[in-house]
């Protein structure tokens, strides 16, 4: 459920009409809801009531900090992958205490980092990674908590470029490696084991792959603890789809079931890392129609967002649905057209031969779940600016971050001044 809904014939944002936004801020812009971040939040947490449990939001999916400050204000902590998710989960106000490390590649100075601040823990991709942070470790006269992100070979039935738990992915220790990597991890100085970590792949929409990896997690943990390792958390990663089209992913209750079937009375703390659960839903991208060409074989509604602000239709063919703000075009006149961005790429198209409203020059369009994946992943190609991001509140909006303007770009770039190498 989220908080975008038509009320007197307009697309409001709570209790905010997003035109009334699009004046104020331009087009194309990120819309963000308050209460449906809170809500989805809520929902996941509650799932594990009474349970020892963490939910670290994975950054990735929306780094706002006004969107991590919301959910950091709920209690949430985080999963990060860089030392700059890292400093924008503390300045945010999720204490290092509730914050994890994941990724295949952190750097020396990024686990200095880390280990200064004192994060939950480290989750480990390899064996060459964790001799290093035994280095930077002892270096600093510190201790570690790692887990090792194991790789269970299992298939996650998603989109293969958001698949990451079966053997060909560059993700996690190979399964078959996993009793020797501890022991030889629990020899290390300045490491200190304390759990193990799956995450699978994202966009699931089917909880059979999570109870294959759970259930092999269970017995991996009962293992390494014969083996005499001292296991006290498992993080299950993220990965919990959301609804963009027909498809209707399971309820947080139903997953909550499968991973305490699986885990739960193992006495470990419970770590889950969702990402596009908690932001997916609570946001639009609005954007206008620049012109609509009549082609000799198709219409195309050419809108003045592009791949470059939203690239998961070009990226992984995602569906985003795509709504007129104003009520009386929604249910008017349906026929199929492609919808297109201004960028020079074939690509650069966000539906194929939907049936779509009839639009016009000036007519805005909200694309639907638009709040994982989105802002995040936008870049400046075309020397498109960044877009900007608004997030309401009641009936409040505030801008969270601004449009740059096309000097600022500019100026990022420096007219050589030669020096001798
Ligand atoms: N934990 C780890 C270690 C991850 O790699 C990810 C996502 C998550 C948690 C959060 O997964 P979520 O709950 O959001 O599914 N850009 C792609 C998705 C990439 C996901 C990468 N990893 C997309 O737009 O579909």
């Amino acid at each position: 459920m989220d908080h975008f809904s038509y009320k007197n014939g307009e697309l409001y944002a709570e209790d905010v009409a997003l035109r009334a936004i699009a004046e104020k801020v331009g087009t194309p812009f990120y819309c963000y809801s308050s209460a449906t971040l809170e809500r989805h939040y809520k929902v996941f947490s509650g799932a594990f009531d009474g349970v020892n449990s963490l939910v670290c939001y994975a950054l990735k999916a929306n780094s706002n900090l006004a969107v991590i400050r919301t959910l950091a204000e709920l209690g949430s902590g985080a999963d990060v992958v860089s030392e700059g998710e890292l400093r924008r989960a503390l300045e945010a106000g999720i204490p290092a205490e509730k914050i994890v490390f994941s990724g295949v590649g952190k750097t020396p100075s990024e686990m200095r980092y880390a280990l200064e601040v004192g994060i939950h823990q480290f989750n480990v991709e390899s064996e060459p990674e964790v001799r290093m942070l035994s280095e930077v470790a002892q270096s600093m006269g510190k201790t570690a908590p790692i887990t090792f992100r194991v790789n269970p070979d299992v298939d996650a039935k998603t989109h293969a470029k958001i698949s990451t738990g079966k053997a060909e992915n560059k993700f996690g220790v190979p399964w078959q490696d996993v009793s020797r990597i501890y022991r030889e991890a629990a020899a290390l100085p300045g490491i200190e084991i304390v759990g193990v970590d799956v995450h699978i792949g994202s966009q699931l929409t089917d909880l059979e792959p999570y109870k294959n990896a759970f259930n092999r997690v269970r017995e991996l943990v009962q293992q390494l603890r014969a083996e005499g390792h001292d296991i006290s958390r498992v993080d299950l990663g993220g990965g919990l789809g959301i609804p963009y089209d027909a498809d209707i992913p399971p309820e947080p209750a139903a997953y909550a079931t499968v991973a305490l079937e699986a885990i739960g009375n193992l006495g470990c703390q419970v770590i889950f890392e969702p990402g596009r659960l908690i932001v997916g839903n609570a946001g639009v991208l609005v954007s206008e129609v620049i012109y609509v060409k009549q082609a000799t074989e198709r219409k195309f509604v050419i809108l003045d967002a592009a791949m470059n602000d939203l690239i998961r239709p070009a990226m992984y063919d995602g569906y985003h649905q795509i709504d007129p703000l104003r009520e009386d075009q929604k249910k008017a006149d349906y026929a199929p057209a492609d919808v297109v961005g201004p960028v020079c790429e074939s690509g650069d198209t966000f539906a194929r031969q939907r049936d779509m409203p009839y639009l016009e020059d000036g007519d805005l369009v909200a694309f639907r779940s638009a709040g994982a994946y989105g802002a995040v992943m936008a870049s400046t190609y075309n020397t498109r600016p960044l877009v900007p991001e608004v997030l309401v509140k009641g009936d409040q909006y505030a801008v969270i971050r601004a449009r740059p303007s096309l000097d600022e770009i500019l100026k990022l770039d420096i007219m050589p001044s030669w020096q001798q190498s």
